[in-house]
């Protein structure tokens, strides 16, 4: 989870990098312009291509750089490359799906324009072997002239996606209406919501029908001790390993080990409540995190991830279902 300070720096440089592959595409069509009119076709399509191929190059550090950033601030979750989105309040990750898609149709245009504009040099390069050593335009239908007109359409149509891209990019950085609509929705909704800053259900566990008389060794949660907390009307069920009503949740409070005995050193709080819809509704609470173990949890020294939160995704490999178990 943490990057080297190299891939951070790279990460956070995104809205720089940007810039570089950017003026390249756009001074692009300008200089296959050249090729149509120029006294000198050969030297435009030369320089086109070499343009091309260094936004190209340009556009993988921009890539990269955007993909960790997006993974940083977790609106990728971490090892995937999309955003995902379950609900439509989710206005930066919709916009995300959409900025990712525009870079990488650049990408694929991108790739066919430097492809045309090498096909343009090597036809020169051809002309010239043939005893044409300046070749004109004379002769030539117009589409055929300099690096030709496919090639500068579709150098044109990446300048489009990738302005788009830019675009998209400009309203995740500096926000638009509707981003501010819905942070302004986002804050009326934690004012709302009385587990936005701590989990207090969760916190309450002791008030729940314990699942065991002692704490046991839980291999699925990082080799704690836990123990299972259950409410009260779903204890029975719980027990007897059948699904849950929803609006029941389950605790995991656990200690950490010391020596193959758990000792007073509290561990994170787990969380799951089946939701109305019958999935699973998972939640992560862990208010100090020991310096020795924020590795663990991407540096952080307090944290508090609920459902949606990508961090949560690994939960979901064992609990898509819901509840793991009883014992
Ligand atoms: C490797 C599989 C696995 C992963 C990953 C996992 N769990 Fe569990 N979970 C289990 C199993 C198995 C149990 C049953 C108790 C035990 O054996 O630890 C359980 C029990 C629980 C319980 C008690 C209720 C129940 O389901 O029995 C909660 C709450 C819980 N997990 C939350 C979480 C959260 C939150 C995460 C992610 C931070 C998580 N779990 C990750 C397998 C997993």
């Amino acid at each position: 989870m943490t990057a080297s300070p190299l891939i951070e720096l790279i990460a956070r440089e995104h809205p720089a990098f940007v810039h570089v592959p950017l003026g390249l595409v756009i001074t692009l069509p300008l200089a296959m312009l050249g090729s149509f009119w120029s006294r000198n076709p050969e030297r435009w399509t030369r320089t086109a291509f070499f343009i091309g191929l260094v936004a190209l190059a340009g556009s993988a550090v921009a890539l990269f750089s955007g993909l960790m950033w997006g993974r940083q601030i977790a609106l990728i979750p971490g090892g995937g490359y999309f955003p995902v989105v379950d609900s439509g309040k989710q206005v930066l990750q919709r916009i995300l799906q959409l900025h990712e898609l525009a870079a990488l149709s650049g990408v694929l245009l991108g790739s066919l324009t430097v492809w045309l504009l090498w096909r343009a040099w090597h036809r020169d390069n051809q002309a010239a072997l043939g005893g044409a050593p300046h070749r004109r335009h004379e002769g030539r239908r117009f589409w055929e002239r300099g690096v030709g007109i496919p090639a500068l359409a579709a150098g044109l149509m990446w300048v489009g996606a990738w302005g788009f891209c830019g675009k998209l990019g400009g309203v995740m950085v500096f926000g638009n209406e509707e981003t501010n609509k819905a942070a302004a929705e986002a804050v009326e909704a934690k004012r709302l919501d009385a587990e936005a800053e701590v989990p207090v259900r969760a916190l309450d566990y002791a008030s729940l029908e314990p699942a065991q008389a002692a704490p046991f060794r839980s291999k699925a949660h990082g080799n704690r001790w836990g123990r299972i907390w259950v409410t009260a009307s779903a204890i029975d069920a719980y027990k007897a390993g059948k699904p849950l009503e929803p609006g029941a949740y389950a605790v995991m409070s656990t200690y950490e080990d010391h020596g193959g005995k758990p000792s007073q050193d509290v561990g994170p709080l787990y969380f799951l409540e089946i939701a109305a819809d019958g999935k699973p509704k998972l939640a992560f609470y862990w208010p100090r995190v020991p310096e020795a173990q924020r590795a663990e949890v991407g540096g952080e020294d307090f944290v508090y991830w609920r459902s949606p939160d990508p961090h949560l995704a690994s939960c979901l490999t064992c609990h898509a279902k819901g509840m793991a178990g009883s014992r």
